[in-house]
Order: C-alpha cells, then sequence, then structure tokens
C-alpha cells in the first residue's frame, strides 16, 4: 500500500505520484550562488517579520521591551554582524578624527555599550563617560560586552536620566550621539545642545547621526525605537539656534545609511 498525504483540496495523492509530478518540473539547480541568493530573500523576509514583530511591542515601557527583545536588539542590532560592526565602525571612525586614549570621551545615550566595549579599553583610566535613559541597558552591556577586568582598570562613569543631565562630567574633547537623534524630536534635540553647551571648550567636538529625509510624517514623542528624518537644514537651525555651528559630513559607510555630522560652539 504506498504511502499517502493530503494536497491542498484533502484528496489523497500517493506520494509517488507527487515525485513524479515535480519531476517533470525544471529544477533550479542548487550552485553556491542560488543558495546564497535564496539566503538573501530569507534574511530579508526575516527582518522584515522582525520588524513587524518589534512594531507590535512599542507600546510596552522601555524596561519591558529591553527584557523582552534583550540588550543587542533594543538598540537597533538586527543581527550580531551590523551589531558589532557598527560599534567598530564608529571606533575606527573616532580615531580616524583625532581621537587618542587621552582624550575626555562622552557617549550621549550609551545604550548597552556597542561602542563603549571598543572605546573603554582604548581610552585611559577616566575618560570614558556614558550618558543613557536607561541603566539596564548599561548593566547588561557591562555584564555581557566587556572583561570585568577592564571595567575595574579604567573606570568608565555613568549616568543615567533623560534630561540631558551632564553635570556627572567636568568638560569632554570629543563625544557621540550615535543613532540617537534618529529617536527625538526637535525639542529634546535642542535640549541636548543646550544642556550640553556649558561643558563644552573651544575644541571640543560633538559627532551626531541622523536619518536624512522628510521630516513631515515624524512622530510627536520621542521614542527609542520609531523612527525621526531631518534635513540637514532643519539639523543646523537647531543646533545654530542653541550657538552651535553644525558641519554636515554626510555618508560615513554605515550599514543603515544614517548619516553624520559635527558640532563645535560657535565662536
Ligand atoms: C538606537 S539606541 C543607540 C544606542 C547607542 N548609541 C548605540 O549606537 O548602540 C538609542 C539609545 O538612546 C537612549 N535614549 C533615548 N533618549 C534618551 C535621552 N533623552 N537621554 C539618554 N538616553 C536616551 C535609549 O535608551 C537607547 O539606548
Amino acid at each position: 500500500m504506498p504511502l499517502r498525504i493530503f494536497g491542498s483540496a484533502g484528496k489523497k495523492k500517493p506520494v509517488s505520484e507527487l515525485r513524479a509530478a515535480k519531476e517533470g518540473q525544471p529544477q533550479e539547480e542548487e550552485t553556491l550562488e542560488v543558495l546564497l541568493e535564496r539566503r538573501k530573500k530569507i534574511e530579508l523576509k526575516l527582518k522584515k517579520l522582525q520588524q513587524q514583530a518589534k512594531r507590535a511591542d512599542w507600546d510596552l515601557s522601555p524596561v519591558e521591551r529591553i527584557t523582552k527583545w534583550g540588550h543587542r536588539s533594543y538598540v537597533g542590532g538586527l543581527d550580531l554582524e551590523t551589531w558589532f560592526g557598527i560599534g567598530k565602525h564608529q571606533y575606527q571612525y573616532l580615531v580616524s578624527k583625532g581621537l587618542r586614549a587621552h582624550h575626555r570621551f562622552l557617549d550621549i545615550a550609551c545604550g548597552s555599550l556597542r561602542l563603549g566595549q571598543f572605546l573603554i579599553p582604548y581610552l585611559d583610566e577616566g575618560c570614558y563617560f556614558g550618558l543613557e535613559g536607561e541603566e539596564i541597558l548599561v548593566q547588561a552591556g557591562l555584564e555581557n560586552e566587556i572583561l570585568p577586568e577592564l571595567v575595574a582598570m579604567k573606570k568608565p562613569r555613568f549616568s543615567f536620566n533623560y534630561d540631558f543631565d551632564f553635570d556627572f562630567i567636568d568638560g569632554f574633547d570629543f563625544a557621540m550621539a550615535q543613532s540617537l537623534f534618529t529617536h527625538l524630536t526637535t525639542e529634546d534635540i535642542a535640549r541636548c545642545f543646550h544642556n550640553l553647551k556649558s561643558k563644552a571648550g573651544p575644541d571640543s567636538t560633538f559627532f551626531f547621526t541622523y536619518f536624512e529625509g522628510d521630516s513631515s510624517s515624524n512622530p510627536t514623542e520621542s521614542h527609542a525605537n520609531k523612527g525621526w528624518r531631518y534635513s540637514v537644514s532643519e539639523l543646523s537651525d537647531i543646533v545654530s539656534s542653541e550657538g552651535w555651528t553644525m558641519t554636515n559630513i554626510g555618508g560615513w559607510g554605515h550599514p543603515r545609511n544614517q548619516k553624520i555630522a559635527f558640532a563645535k560652539l560657535a565662536i
């Protein structure tokens, strides 16, 4: 008795019949290129589904979202390669722009130490400062992304608040806000520049990333997982209204095509 399975109409067809029908069709040869192309399509589909699933959680509190998604996924690590890659990319970029071990570095919205895991070991003791709204992200970063011996040796300092309260630092040489203004309203971006001003010196340089585009459909309240777009002139207006001068750089090889600019105190 041949093995039977159910067809879509519920009618039983012998497997041998199905196999014969399939064999009659022209089959794509499973070369390396064909399989890689198939994998690319599946990965794209997977990312789309993951993003849809995340959107369904947007109304949960930040702590609930971090607990559910994990400390890497919360800050936007779609996959491990991208998560580590973005951190390493920031680190190499900053060094190429003149950051050296003795400089004081401020990581604004340092998240789960995607950049800190590279910068804390590189910088001299006491030179890394991280501001972050969610303390549990930094805790997860310290527990999972960097050796405790290095943390003990380099003594990074952190402050946890959403008010851009920079009172835990005296000043800085370089600062970076990677993927922060992509989640903030114009009012919150202005507050960041406003509060940072008293900590900046004439040589302080603040790099920040943004998604370039039409701001007309931006959400109305800042949210760590929703997306904001701004034109270069909109950002430049905010920055200069707070007493800084913005220089746009544009593309810097970011895997998700975030652009970069830097600001210095207006003279
Ligand atoms: C997309 S993540 C980027 C984190 C980190 N810069 C990185 O590249 O991995 C945005 C981060 O901004 C933090 N954040 C959002 N608003 C903030 C605020 N007003 N003050 C401090 N952190 C904030 C979120 O908690 C989150 O960790």
